[in-house]
Formats: structure tokens, C-alpha cells, sequence
């Protein structure tokens, strides 16, 4: 494990789907790197577990992407604790059906476009006046390989994810004059509880997915922590618009 930086220092980071995989090991970075991060999770006793165990540094609110007043509570719950926000991860995403269009409930489709896309324009909204207030700040969506590629029975996630590497790139366009940078991460694989639960164990998932990336294998969280870390971060500060893809190469070809 490489030495930890403090990039972060002094900055308080909105990140919702806070709870689990992705979300969790993003907020574990982001507190060992010296931030503040309210973890916004629909499931509060997620988001509470998590903060208890990352410390003071984390403070835990019940926050449903897709619901407006939700959200905004869920902003002002953190802006009343840390009293700033300069950093917003959009991460949350609801469990995929898989299906094609034929099969797919449009219930569905509305809920995977809602929690994505939605939430990333609900959590935007409400985060990015404090974070102008405050100066300016990092907001980072995390997309995936499949914004990219296309893959078979997941056309709501497909579509959702592509919208919201293009929303970053609008939302870079609207807000790179109030010092605020907006970018897209796309994770490949990665085992988290969301992928597992697929498959026996991680040696399985990695057996039938890991030929699927370049580097021969599935990704960590923590790989994909240290990629928002750095978006988030001054490192990134002449990076605005863009998609970092971390998928081990699974775009490539
Ligand atoms: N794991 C992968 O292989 C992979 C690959 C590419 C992209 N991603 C993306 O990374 C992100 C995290 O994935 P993960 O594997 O850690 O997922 P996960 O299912 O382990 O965690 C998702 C979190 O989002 C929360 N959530 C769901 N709906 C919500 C809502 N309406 N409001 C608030 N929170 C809500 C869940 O409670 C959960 O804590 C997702 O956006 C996912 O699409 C994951």
C-alpha cells in the first residue's frame, strides 16, 4: 500500500451510495487523505456503520437520490456539521435487472435512470450553491466501462451511465468559470457486494471476468478510491470535462 497524501486536507466531500463497495472505500480514502465526508446513503444504519468506523471525520445521513427534498436535507444536514462542502461523488446505483428492452419493466428502467441520472442532477443541484459559496470544488460521477462499451440485458444502465459522463462534461461547460471542475470516473469490474453477489466467491469472479480487462483481472474499490481522491484533489485541478476510465484496460479493445 502506497503512503497516504493529505491532499485533502480541510475539504468536506457529499458522496452519496456511501454505504457499501465503491461508495464505502471512497469515503475510507477520503478521510485517511484529511477530508470531511457526509456519507449519504438511502440506507442510514449503512452510512452510520461505515461513519462510526471511519470517525469523526465521517458523519452519516439518510439520503434517497432520486427524492428532491431527500437530498437537500441530506446537504444541509452535512453543511450543518462541517459547515462547508467543497467536493460532491455521485456513486449511488441501484441494483440492474438484467434484461433488453423487450423484457425490462419500464418500473425498471426509471428507477436505474432515476438513482444514476437523476441523482447525480438532484445531488448536483443542492451541492454545488455551498460548494460556489465556498469558492469552488470537485464533482466526480462515477460512471463505468459500460458509458463507453456497450453489454448485452442492461440497456437502462448502459444509457443511464452514458448520460452521466455527458452530464459531466455539460455541467464542466456551465461552471468552469465559478472554479468549479466536474469530471466522470469509469470503473471496469470491480468486487465489490454489487458484482459478488454474481458469483461463489471473488476467485470466480475473477476467473470469468478478469480475461475481460487487460491487466487479466477484476479491480479493488480502493483502486477506484484513489482515482476520485485524485479528481477530487488540487492534483486534478487542470482536469475539467473529462472521463478517467480505471478498468484495467477493459475499453480498450
Ligand atoms: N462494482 C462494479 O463492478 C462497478 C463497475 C462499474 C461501475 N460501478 C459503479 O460504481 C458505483 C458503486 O458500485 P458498487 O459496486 O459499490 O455498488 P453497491 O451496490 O455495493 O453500492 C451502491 C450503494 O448505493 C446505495 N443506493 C442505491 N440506491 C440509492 C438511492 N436511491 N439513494 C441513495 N443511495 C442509494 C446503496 O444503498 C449502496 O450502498 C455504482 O454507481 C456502480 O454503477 C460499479
Amino acid at each position: 500500500m502506497s503512503a497516504m497524501t493529505s491532499r485533502l486536507d480541510g475539504k468536506v466531500v457529499f458522496l452519496t451510495g456511501a454505504a457499501s463497495g465503491i461508495g464505502a472505500a471512497i469515503a475510507r480514502r477520503c478521510t485517511d487523505e484529511n477530508a470531511a465526508v457526509v456519507c449519504a446513503d438511502q440506507s442510514l444504519d449503512g452510512a452510520a456503520a461505515l461513519a462510526r468506523s471511519l470517525g469523526p471525520k465521517a458523519f452519516a445521513v439518510r439520503c434517497d437520490v432520486t427524492d428532491s427534498a431527500s437530498v437537500q436535507d441530506a446537504v444541509d444536514q452535512g453543511l450543518r456539521h462541517f459547515g462547508r462542502l467543497d467536493g460532491l461523488v455521485h456513486n449511488a446505483a441501484a441494483p440492474a435487472l438484467d434484461a433488453s428492452v423487450l423484457d425490462l419493466p419500464e418500473q425498471q428502467w426509471r428507477l436505474e435512470v432515476d438513482v444514476i441520472l437523476t441523482g447525480a442532477f438532484l445531488a448536483s443541484k443542492y451541492a454545488l450553491a455551498p460548494m460556489l459559496a465556498g469558492g469552488g470544488g470537485s464533482v466526480v460521477f462515477i460512471a463505468s466501462q459500460f458509458a463507453h462499451v456497450a453489454t448485452g440485458k442492461a440497456v437502462a444502465y448502459c444509457a443511464a451511465k452514458a448520460g452521466l459522463v455527458h452530464l459531466a462534461k455539460a455541467m464542466a461547460v456551465d461552471h468552469a468559470g465559478d472554479g468549479v471542475r466536474v469530471n466522470s470516473l469509469s470503473p471496469g469490474a470491480v468486487a465489490t457486494p454489487r458484482l459478488l453477489q454474481r458469483w461463489p466467491d471473488l476467485d470466480a469472479a475473477n476467473a470469468a471476468l478478469g480475461p475481460d480487462h487487460l491487466l487479466g483481472r477484476i479491480g479493488k474499490p480502493q483502486e477506484i478510491a484513489a482515482a476520485a481522491a485524485f479528481l477530487l484533489s488540487a492534483d486534478a485541478s487542470f482536469i475539467t470535462g473529462t472521463d478517467l476510465l480505471v478498468d484495467g484496460g477493459y475499453a480498450t479493445r
